[in-house]
């Protein structure tokens, strides 16, 4: 089996790929049953396996990070530990180099993207015959000793790589494709403040802890704007679809989730003619996007002229 796959892939390696994502609404409220509407962003990070050194090292040289891979270690190192143990592959000698394309910590699905990466290289150097399926539950894996309590909606795209609704029902994963009638232009604002989206969501639980009905009801109506989202993407309503980012960002800032420079990001987005902006994954610091069909550029290069990087993307 995998024949085909065993001589295509060359001693040296070769890179495999993964989506980062974009929350187009639902965020938080996606972690509380509630439905996400999640975009790809194509080939965020590669990944490549190479049978070669002593015992396992990971690599990543964007971030100047190369270091052995142990068990009972925080962070990715142990995250990897653990899922090699899984596979029965701990005890290889192998070098996993990693290629992230889109910056860390801005809530763009970094690390669900470098785990399904890394997931897909480990499975064509050693023929393991995974499916996206088993991907997607060990990348959710990873999440969950990364992240606590994810809902599972970043590890979801992450591996298939196109615009779901998603939405766990009784603790089960549920989602579909959207069909998207026209491509969508968005433009991502990236403040450059790191943010860990384990933080954001603690605060949030720390908060629906406390006051459940509350927040509860919070997350209905984020939910509500979801699901009428959902539809205004499908029906190709645009116009509709950017003032349900806009009052979702509201709720979103009602959970305190957003910064001064989302908030000016936001405000730069709008004033230069966004249909609708938000925040976008976890929030505190990280990203926000603008729906800009029709002038992209324009909103781009006023963020850019206030300091901030920016990432157009088209999706569908
Ligand atoms: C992060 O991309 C999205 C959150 O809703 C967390 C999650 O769903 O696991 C903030």
């Amino acid at each position: 089996k995998n024949l085909s796959r065993r001589i295509a892939q060359p001693e040296a390696g070769e890179r495999y790929a993964a989506c980062g994502k974009i929350i187009l609404l639902g965020e938080h409220a996606v972690v509380y049953g509630r439905p996400a509407i999640a975009l790809p962003i194509p080939l965020a990070v590669e990944a490549m396996v190479r049978r070669e050194g002593q015992g396992i090292n990971i690599v990543i040289p964007r971030w100047g990070l190369e270091q052995p891979v142990h068990a009972n270690t925080q962070g990715l190192s142990g995250i990897l530990a653990k899922i090699l143990k899984d596979l029965d592959l701990d005890r290889e000698n192998m070098t996993i180099e990693v290629f992230p394309h889109i910056p860390r910590a801005m809530g763009l699905g970094g690390s669900s993207a470098l785990a399904v990466a890394i997931l897909r290289a480990l499975d064509a150097q050693f023929d393991l015959g995974m499916d996206n399926s088993r991907i997607n539950e060990l990348a959710y894996e990873c999440e969950k000793a990364a992240h606590g309590t994810p809902s599972g909606v970043d590890n979801t795209v992450a591996t298939y790589g196109t615009p779901l609704r998603y939405q766990q029902v009784d603790g089960k994963p549920i989602f579909r494709d959207l069909r998207l009638t026209e491509p969508l232009q968005l433009v991502v604002g990236i403040t450059g403040r790191e943010s860990l989206t384990a933080d954001t969501v603690a605060q949030v639980r720390n908060a629906w802890t406390q006051h459940p009905d509350r927040y509860n009801s919070i997350f209905d109506q984020i939910g509500s704007l979801t699901e009428a989202a959902e539809q205004a993407l499908e029906q190709g309503k645009l116009g509709d679809l950017g003032d349900l980012m806009n009052l979702c960002h509201g709720y979103l800032n009602a959970l305190q989730l957003s910064t001064p420079e989302l908030e000016e990001l936001i405000h730069i987005a709008r004033a230069n003619g966004a249909l609708g902006a938000k925040l976008t994954g976890g929030g505190g610091g990280g990203s926000m996007i603008a729906l800009c069909p029709d002038n992209p550029d324009a909103v781009a290069q006023a963020m850019q002229a206030a300091g901030y990087e920016t990432l157009s993307v088209t999706v569908g």
